[in-house]
Formats: structure tokens, sequence, C-alpha cells
């Protein structure tokens, strides 16, 4: 298996645990620390919809508890967004908040994939995902 497989693997597994009663986009996400170690998250909805978070949020917080530092790679599953004028649909790509949060954790050239369930997927760089950024160090 690759680091790919072993990554969409977890974030499927995660995805399978979404709790999204409200919107029904359930999502799962798999981040690789520096040390080797998968950590993963789903998304939490709640009845007052706007505090309800995404399933980078929960892997990053998995993350910082496993004693994680740096994330190497990313891997997101969801369902392919229909947009009128995208065959197949449009990968779901991390929201703003989320692409902050990575950020706080990855590196410029951290490799973020944004996966379908059938295993489809793209690759954005974090600093293509998050160009000029909000950062208080230099070296992200
Ligand atoms: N969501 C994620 O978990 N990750 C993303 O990258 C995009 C959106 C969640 C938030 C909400 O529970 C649902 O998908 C619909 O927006």
């Amino acid at each position: 298996m690759t680091t790919f497989d072993i990554l969409f693997k977890a974030a499927s597994a995660a995805r399978d645990k979404a709790h999204a009663p409200y919107s029904r986009f359930h999502v799962g996400a798999a981040l690789l620390d520096d040390l080797g170690t998968v950590h993963a998250g789903c998304n939490i909805e709640n009845a007052s919809y706007p505090e309800g978070w995404c399933a980078e949020t929960t892997a990053i917080g998995h993350l910082v508890m496993g004693g994680g530092s740096r994330i190497v790679m990313a891997v997101v599953v969801a369902p392919r967004i229909d947009l009128a004028g995208t065959p197949g649909g449009r990968f779901c790509t991390p929201c703003g908040g989320c692409r902050q949060r990575l950020s706080e954790f990855a590196g410029p050239e951290t490799p973020i994939y944004s996966c379908d369930p059938e295993g489809r997927h793209m690759m954005v760089l974090m600093k293509d995902l998050l160009p000029a950024g909000f950062s208080l160090e230099t070296e992200r």
C-alpha cells in the first residue's frame, strides 16, 4: 500500500463515523505527521448549524492530542460536489477556516489530497490552497 492508500483508507473509515444529519454531507480526513503516525477525523454537526465543524478540524485535534506536530500529507474524502459546468462534479477542498488550521501544522509544500469515495482525487499544495495566508512566523 502506498502512503496515499493508507491515508485514503483511514479517511474513509473516519468518514463512516461522520455525524452530519443536517447537511448529510459526510467527510473524513486523515493526516500523516512527521513521525509517521496517522490521525483521522470526521465532520461533527450540531442542531445549531454554525456550531458544527469539519473533518479536518477533528483530525487536527487528534494530531495535537496524539503528540503530533507537523502535517506531512493530508487526505480528505467527501462526495463530489455537483456544479453546473463541471462534468462529474468538483472535488471537495478544505474550507477557508480549515485551510488556516491546516497551515498552522503543514508546510508550504505539504500535499493536500481531495478525494471522492472511490479514490479519484486531486492534489493541491498547502501554499496554493492558502496563498498569502496569515502567519506570525516567516517559515510558513
Ligand atoms: N466539511 C468538512 O468536513 N470538510 C470540508 O472540507 C468541507 C465541508 C463539512 C462541514 C459540514 O459538516 C458539511 O461538510 C457540509 O458543509
